[in-house]
């Protein structure tokens, strides 16, 4: 099988790039922080207090994650519900980065990533899909950006969808996931020592989707027949 992994930080064109590869490639993508999200937002749901790991991972026995594709797009199932619609608000984003930091948690979600990429060429995006889920993946991207153009992204991404969002919280808010992301003890937000670095501060989504595409080919990896 194909794998591709694509790892950095929140705002860093990650998935809108990942998507746009897997379509013109004709392979699947897994948004792998939607996992993370659909844990987050059992948490919420069911009152559960983050900062006690005892409790989430006791939680998390009965919260029950899958993933299916609804013509190409990703749909993340919780506990039998369709929630892509629920786990993109700031307050699930945070709740996301603080589950992933659970070592339960992650392992939990572990096996649904490498079954995936074990039975399909996958474009898969997160924060240690190369270090981690996917070591041996055939091509690893690190994408980053300057930390403004990242919470600009996002802040659009938020105004789109149709929420209410200040750019002064946006910006805290993909400081404080930076920081809680890259200092976690398990499976931290890290570029892995064969991925190659793709800066998008300055690169349109076209740009980037060309670099990313580039590097991909020369790893050897086509277009799916
Ligand atoms: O990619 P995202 O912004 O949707 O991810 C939400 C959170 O989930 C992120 O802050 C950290 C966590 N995450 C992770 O720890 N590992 C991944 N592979 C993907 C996401």
């Amino acid at each position: 099988m194909n794998n591709i992994a694509i790892d950095g930080p929140a705002g860093a064109g990650k998935s809108s790039i990942a998507r746009e590869i897997s379509r013109r490639l004709g392979i699947i993508y897994l948004d792998t922080g939607a996992l993370y999200r659909a844990v987050g937002l059992y948490m919420i749901k069911n009152d559960i207090d983050l900062k006690k790991i005892d409790r989430v991972v006791l939680a998390l026995k009965n919260c029950e994650i899958s993933i299916r594709y609804v013509e190409k797009s990703q749909k993340v199932f919780l506990c039998g519900e369709d929630i892509s619609d629920f786990i993109r608000s700031d307050q699930v984003s945070m709740a996301a980065s603080d589950v992933s930091a659970i070592c339960q948690v992650r392992e939990y979600l572990l096996d649904l990533q490498r079954d995936i990429a074990r039975n399909h060429d996958v474009v898969m995006d997160g924060r240690d899909i190369g270090t981690v889920v996917l070591p041996d993946a055939n091509v690893k991207i690190f994408l980053t950006a300057s930390i403004n153009s990242r919470a600009k992204r996002r802040f659009n991404e938020l105004l789109e969808m149709g929420q209410d969002a200040k750019f002064e919280d946006v910006l805290k808010y993909i400081k404080q996931r930076d920081l809680q992301d890259t200092n976690r003890k398990f499976a931290p937000l890290k570029m892995a020592d064969d991925a190659i670095l793709v800066d998008t501060t300055n690169l349109s989504l076209e740009e980037s989707v060309e670099n990313v595409l580039k590097i991909i080919k020369k790893n050897g990896v086509e277009k799916n027949k």
